[in-house]
């Protein structure tokens, strides 16, 4: 799978830790040394589909294709604002798609992106292209009345626009069925050790798996693109790895945990940023409720 260009969108609105800690007993420095979040971008005026529209349109333009060029639209998100139609049929209508395409919404919560990008790489033939996204309202499933969870979530969307390819690309997925750890019904409830500990040990496993998959070794991967859920979390799969966390790109800070569309966030961050170059060797990594994770290896 080639990666053509990517997008993203955010809300305007930032909520610092400071801000946070008005309306629930919490503080900056608990915050940050938990998670290493400092502020999130909360949505006022936007909707899940206008941040998803705006990350689709930037990366239509970073990979200079049209909207004719889309055969397949997968959404990763589980904070559409309705069942149906799905934010990939509104996607369709919005950026004025084909109609002969292929679009659907995609439930695995923050492994939602990995599961998304795996689909479509089964899904793509020789010339298509396909449109994945990452898109979260998490602000709209937040209890802002529970700091465990209420300091930890913002919005965003990414979007990325691939085509398959002769370069090699990888994968490990994993699911065990937990109705009990990480919920969103309807608001966010989460037993923050435990997805601590599943993190941990799934994280570091997963990326391990599609390196080892892939023939090379871990020091040859030049960047580490996953799920933005807690710094500690990203640092111990760095040490499990033997990796300087360096390697591991991060908008944490900035971002909180944006579900399924923290990793186009940070992925296009880091494109435009100019971390990402072609060439490169990346390893992406999802893991969230369900539970879920997943890996994928890519060369660039
Ligand atoms: O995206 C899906 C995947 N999600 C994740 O990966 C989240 C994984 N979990 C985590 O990142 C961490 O478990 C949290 C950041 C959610 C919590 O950090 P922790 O180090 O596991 O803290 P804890 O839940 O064990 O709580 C420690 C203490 C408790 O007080 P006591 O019982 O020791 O007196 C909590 O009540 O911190 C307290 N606490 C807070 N204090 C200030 C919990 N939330 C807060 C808060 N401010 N916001």
């Amino acid at each position: 799978m080639q990666i053509l260009g990517t997008g993203r969108a955010v809300p305007q609105n930032i909520l610092t830790n400071d801000m946070l800690a008005k309306m629930v007993d919490t503080s900056d420095e608990w915050i940050v040394t938990r998670t290493g979040i400092h502020s999130r971008h909360i949505a006022t005026t936007e909707s899940i589909e206008s941040l998803a529209v705006v990350a689709a349109q930037n990366a239509l333009a970073a990979a200079q294709l049209t909207p004719h060029d889309i055969d397949i639209v997968i959404c990763a998100t589980v904070t559409n604002e309705q069942a149906t139609p799905s934010l990939a049929c509104l996607l369709q209508r919005d950026l004025g798609l084909r109609e002969d395409i292929l679009a659907f919404d995609l439930s695995a919560a923050c492994s939602g992106f990995v599961f998304s990008l795996i689909t479509a790489q089964g899904l793509l033939q020789p010339g298509q292209r396909a449109l994945v996204l990452g898109a979260e309202l998490l602000s709209k499933v937040t209890d802002f009345t529970e700091r465990s969870t209420c300091v930890l979530f913002g919005d965003g969307a990414g979007a990325v626009l691939v085509a398959p390819s002769s370069k090699p690309f990888y994968w490990t997925t994993g699911v065990r069925g937990d109705a009990e750890t990480l919920t969103v019904a309807p608001l966010i409830h989460m037993n923050g050790p435990a997805v601590f500990k599943f993190a941990v040990e799934v994280l570091a496993a997963s990326m391990h798996n599609v390196i080892t998959q892939a023939g090379v070794e871990v020091d040859q991967i030049d960047h580490f693109v996953c799920h933005q859920a807690n710094e500690r979390i990203l640092a111990s799969a760095a040490k499990r790895l033997g990796v300087p966390l360096e390697k591991f790109v991060m908008n944490l800070a900035t971002h909180g945990n944006t579900s399924a569309a923290s990793i186009p966030l940070v992925l296009d961050e880091a494109v435009r940023d100019g971390i990402i170059l072609p060439g490169q060797r990346i390893v992406i990594a999802g893991f969230g409720g369900g539970l879920t994770y997943g890996a994928i290896y890519l060369e660039q």
